[in-house]
């Protein structure tokens, strides 16, 4: 890592296995501690992915075909990445994204049919750009759909495609565990809030010294 260059964590797992509540507890305590924190998510994260954030995420699930949807996908990401990301890392802050290019691996990558890779093409042509940390938040299919389905929002399109992508998704992020075995840092998710909050911040705090 260059000198003052900035740490990029980012949250991966399946829907309702906690990542937005962890990644804001995280920022907190990294925030109290005197780092300097960006705390951020995708699709979304900057003016343009959050307009795009509504196109994939509303609306029938069948809206987009996995192509169309890897291509707006990597269109968040890429405006994201020039207008929040970058900048944050060549300041030195440490920036915390919920969900990134692992996600794309995962959902447009595996979800209907195996797409991984033209995902992979369009990653290394038009992001190039890969986290120093992962936080896999391991969690039960059926608990997270539950969480994931009482929060009634209208950024259902994956939720809607139920179980079976649940158990497909987690499998998927565990086999990606392993492939990126370097940055990836497993948590058991299946706890309470507080439990989950102490074992990720153990695991940034052995990352960051
Ligand atoms: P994600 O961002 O991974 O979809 P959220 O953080 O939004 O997950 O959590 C989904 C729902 O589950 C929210 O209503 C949240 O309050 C709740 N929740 C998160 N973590 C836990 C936990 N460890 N135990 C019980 N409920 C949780
Ligand atoms: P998110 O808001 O993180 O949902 P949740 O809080 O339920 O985990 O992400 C919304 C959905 O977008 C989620 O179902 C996964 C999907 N997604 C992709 O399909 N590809 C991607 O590249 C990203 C970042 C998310």
């Amino acid at each position: 890592m260059k000198k003052n260059e900035g740490v990029f964590i980012t949250f991966e797992g399946i829907d309702g296995s906690g990542k937005s509540t962890q990644t804001r507890l995280l920022a907190e305590h990294l925030m109290d501690i005197g780092h300097d924190v960006v705390l951020t998510r995708e699709p979304g994260g900057s003016k343009g992915a959050e307009e795009i954030r509504a196109l994939v995420l509303e609306g029938d699930p069948d809206r987009w075909s996995a192509e169309t949807e890897l291509l707006l996908f990597t269109a968040a990401r890429r405006d994201h990445l020039e207008r929040t990301i970058e900048p944050a890392l060549a300041n030195g802050q440490i920036v915390i994204c919920d969900r990134f290019a692992d996600s794309t691996r995962m959902y447009q990558g595996l979800s209907r049919g195996n797409l991984r890779n033209k995902v992979d093409q369009l990653h290394a042509l038009m992001i190039g750009k890969e986290p120093d940390l992962t936080i896999l938040v391991d969690m039960d299919p059926a608990l997270g759909l539950a969480r994931a389905k009482g929060r009634q929002t209208k950024e259902e399109r994956f939720e809607d495609f139920g179980l079976e992508l649940q158990n497909k998704m987690r499998q998927g992020f565990l086999d990606l565990a392993r492939q990126y075995d370097q940055r990836f840092r497993l948590v058991d998710g299946n706890r309470a809030v507080d439990e989950v909050a102490k074992d990720i911040s153990k695991v940034v705090s052995d990352f960051l010294t």
